[in-house]
């Protein structure tokens, strides 16, 4: 039985995270004496985790493949670049991620579109999505925030009709299962991310599941320079370059899996606990999870509040004040319209941005209402608040109330 350790600074005794124990000191440790630090080249192994770590997560996430990278970021841009997405196409992004979902889509010389999300479930609003769809679109990336699924029975109708590719980004749903099937298996691809603060992490990290087996190839040339498995390997077939996952990150996430189904397992309890106390205060709506989803990866737990239940506190006083209380909570991402990055339209020389849905004036908030009351009134907990005991998240709920 894996027992979790708990902080003792914050003076509420949340768990803390990452976490580790004598066996992943023990594998970080062979990993270093063995010599062998990085995984060679396909078919001449060197290192052994990053083979046994792409087979042991594939087969928790239920898919064929798995193919180990150095991050989530890399992970969108080498599946999409693998889908062969590049100059001038348009991929539909949801609006309310963290920037990689986007930046991946810069990095390949795409442009990426925002679409507005679902206020319950707080993803892409899937309804909104074919409004989108021009004659330049070719790829969608939903991202399954929180973990929370996009409805991805129905946006693969859609892309099945209008023939588009689809790279579902995992990076917050470890584990999620939609109608009976795990996050990363609906789409072309799954990516996920495995970085510090995610449910599975080595700190930094990434990984690229899928199920078919001439794309796998296609994202194993690209992510190691262009070769291809069981080749001689100064053989660069096509461009690649290196995206490769090192021993030592694949050696952690190995025992760190091992300890994986069973915080997942808690988390979810956790998170049923938690919804069903939260809303019964007038005036807060937990992230409500897309009907059909049994497993969530709860990577962070959002709720949206109404200011006017709550003496008109602003989103930064809410959560401040549950900070000062010793409650770990945060801003959620601010939307992708509203980084200066995409109002500005020149991010990659010698791209036509002028076509997307963003930059100067189309970035106003007014495009997007859905997202923007959202954002303007959503605060989140960080995952391990879903490893905590029953008290203390009765202790958040009661403190909440009081903020009335
Ligand atoms: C939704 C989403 N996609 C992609 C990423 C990128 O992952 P990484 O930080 O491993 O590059 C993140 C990271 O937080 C993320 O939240």
């Amino acid at each position: 039985m894996y027992t979790l350790s708990f902080k003792q600074d914050n003076g509420k005794n949340f768990p803390e995270w990452p976490v580790f124990d004598k066996e992943d000191i023990e594998i970080l440790s062979e990993t270093l004496k063995s010599g062998r630090w990085w995984a060679g080249s396909p078919g001449q192994h060197s290192g052994e985790n990053i083979w046994k770590f792409q087979e042991e997560f594939a087969s928790y996430q239920e898919s064929k493949y798995c193919i180990a990278v150095a991050n989530g970021t890399v992970a969108i841009e080498a599946a999409l670049l693998a889908l062969g997405i590049g100059m001038g196409d348009e991929v539909i992004v949801s609006d309310y991620t963290f920037v990689a979902s986007a930046s991946a889509v810069v990095a390949t010389n795409a442009v990426p579109i925002f679409c507005d999300i679902n206020p319950d479930t707080l993803v892409m609003d899937v309804d909104k999505v074919e409004d989108l769809i021009t004659d330049r679109t070719e790829a969608i990336v939903p991202v399954h925030l929180g973990g929370n699924p996009v409805e991805m029975d129905k946006l693969m109708d859609i892309a099945e009709r209008y023939d588009l590719s689809v790279v579902e980004d995992c990076a917050h749903a470890h584990g999620t299962r939609f109608k009976k099937i795990r996050a990363g298996n609906w789409g072309d691809v799954g990516t996920f991310s495995f970085q510090a603060s995610k449910v599975l992490t080595s700190g930094e990290g990434g990984a690229i599941i899928c199920n078919d087996d001439d794309l796998a190839d296609e994202i194993y040339t690209i992510i190691d320079c262009g070769r291809k498995k069981n080749h001689y390997s100064y053989a660069h077939y096509v461009y690649g370059t290196n995206y490769r996952m090192s021993e030592f990150l694949a050696a952690l996430l190995r025992t760190q899996l091992e300890k994986f189904p069973e915080q997942h397992k808690l988390r979810n309890e956790n998170a049923e606990y938690f919804t069903e106390h939260l809303n019964q205060i007038d005036g807060i709506k937990a992230m409500k999870p897309t009907p059909g989803t049994s497993e969530l990866g709860w990577y962070v737990y959002p709720i949206v509040y109404e200011p006017e239940k709550f003496n008109q506190l602003n989103k930064s006083e809410f959560y401040k004040k549950l900070n000062r209380n010793g409650i770990p909570t945060d801003d959620c991402y601010p939307p992708l319209h509203t980084l200066q990055c995409f109002k500005d339209v020149n991010l990659r020389k010698g791209i036509d941005y002028s076509k997307a849905n963003w930059g100067g004036g189309k970035s106003d908030d007014k495009n997007f209402p859905v997202v923007f009351d959202v954002y303007s009134r959503s605060v989140e907990f960080p995952q391990y608040i879903l490893l905590s005991t029953r008290d203390q998240l009765d202790e958040i709920v009661t403190l909440i109330k009081s903020l009335q």
